[in-house]
């Protein structure tokens, strides 16, 4: 029944605590001879013991934890875990597995190699450290560096538009430039033509903002012809000036897959995802440029169809936002019709005046001064075979399909301001010097 008793020599000469256990055995089961349950639990425990020890070379054998000190050094492993930091009991961890494979105890020397490996690998972080320690951390001097874009841009005759070197500086900055301005002030053009082509010498590519943007043409996404790329991540990857026309168009729930990308323009090799989920490294040329007729941070009455966004998406363009006026210097040097222009100028003002909700653009000068020099050419060309000059699209056409847009009593005013019947009635402009000013 109790076979520790079969192997009496090899309990009485093992360690002192395995000698108890079975003399324990002995008193209890009266020699061995009389059924007793705990003797026969500690027969077996002697007996798994011996199995043990005898399955080991002899160099490992080593002291076997009674149940008693198995329960204390439980109790202790969670007494240690409360009680230390978590860094502690990795440490403790790290001896006990060391202790368990090498099978000994180890020593000071081992200890120290310990936690110096441990150390190595381990790097304790600043809030790790004590709150003084941290506060005398806080105070030291700190030395930083900027590394500023060292790059030699093509040449060529910088426009006449306020800010412009402040608006590339941004873009080299790796900021998110947004421009705005009423319609037709030159926005788009700045920004694709004048920003991206000329100044920087990059390649561009456009998102004509809109509540019908959808995310497949920002991040990409399947259609009809297969899987097709977003134009965010073409520029992302491909060092392309982004130009996100019309900005605050977009619905603000669509704006939101800017936000992730614009937040890490000026950081190297960022990474951002497509609608499938694979990463795209950042290419150091990526630039954002957007424009909008109104800086969206409210609701427009002039200018409906923009969406209020969402501040976080705001904040990807602050310190780099320019207002974009009408520019007088840029608008001659583009008509070169100074009669014109001066025409226009003085309409414009009347609007402003009367303050009508309406623009009078860059790119209505642009269509009154082509149709001017259509209708001069006609005139020069006088031919029974050839349209006449008052047929067709003439300076005034233009203006009076402008002025058509107002109501009645808007166009009276305006008319009457500008001197509509000395100069359109018999178009009485072809008169005048393209390079005087009318007014
Ligand atoms: N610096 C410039 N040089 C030559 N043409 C220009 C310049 N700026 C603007 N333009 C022309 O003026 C017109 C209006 O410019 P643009 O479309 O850039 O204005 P916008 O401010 O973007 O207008 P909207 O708000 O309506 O989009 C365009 O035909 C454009 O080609
Ligand atoms: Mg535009």
């Amino acid at each position: 029944m109790y076979k520790s008793n079969l192997h009496k020599d090899f309990f009485l000469n093992s360690e002192e605590a395995i000698v108890k256990r079975f003399n324990l055995v002995k008193k209890i089961s009266i020699e061995f001879t009389k059924h007793h349950p705990i003797a026969l639990e500690m027969d077996a425990l002697l007996m798994e013991y011996k199995d043990s020890e005898s399955n080991l070379p002899s160099q490992y054998k080593t002291n076997t934890p009674t149940r008693t000190e198995e329960m204390s050094q439980r109790r202790y492993q969670k007494a240690a875990s409360n009680a230390l930091t978590s860094e502690f009991e990795t440490l403790f961890n790290l001896l006990k597995q060391n202790t368990l494979a090498t099978s000994k105890i180890v020593d000071e020397a081992q200890i120290q190699t310990l936690i110096k490996e441990w150390l190595r690998s381990e790097k304790i972080k600043f809030n790790d450290l004590d709150s003084e320690v941290q506060k005398r951390f806080s105070t030291l001097p700190m030395t930083i560096q900027y590394e500023l874009p060292n790059k030699t841009l093509p040449s060529f005759s910088k426009p006449a538009i306020n800010e412009f070197q402040q608006m590339v500086d941004d873009v080299l900055l790796g900021n998110n430039v947004f421009l705005v301005g009423g319609a037709g002030t030159g926005k788009t053009f700045t920004a694709e033509n004048l920003i991206a082509k000329q100044a920087l010498n990059r390649p561009h590519i456009t998102i004509n903002c809109s509540q019908w943007t959808s995310p497949t043409e920002i991040i990409g996404g399947q259609t009809m012809d297969g899987y097709v790329e977003g134009k965010l991540i073409e520029a992302w990857k491909n060092g392309w000036v982004l130009i996100l026309d019309e900005l605050p168009k977009i619905d603000p729930n669509t704006a939101g897959l800017f936000n992730d990308a614009l937040s890490k323009t000026y950081l190297n090799d960022a990474l951002i995802f497509n609608a499938r989920k694979e990463s795209f490294t950042k290419h150091p040329d990526f630039a954002c440029i957007a424009t909008g007729n109104i800086y969206p941070n409210k609701e427009s009455l002039s200018y409906g169809a923009n969406n209020k966004q969402d501040l976080s998406l705001l904040d990807r363009f602050s310190g780099s936002v320019y207002f974009v006026e009408k520019n007088p210097v840029i608008e001659k040097q583009i008509l070169q019709n100074t009669m014109i222009w001066s025409i226009c100028d003085k309409l414009r003002d009347a609007i402003e005046v009367f303050k009508y909700e309406a623009q009078l653009s860059l790119r209505f000068m642009r269509t009154a001064r082509d149709a001017y020099a259509l209708e001069t050419k006609r005139l020069q060309t006088k031919s029974s075979k050839t349209i006449s000059a008052n047929e067709g699209k003439t300076f005034k056409s233009a203006m009076d399909s402008y002025l058509s847009t107002f109501t009645e009593m808007q166009q009276k005013n305006l008319k009457e301001n500008i001197r509509y019947d000395r100069f359109f009635s018999s178009y009485q402009y072809r008169e005048l010097s393209i390079d005087k000013l009318v007014y």
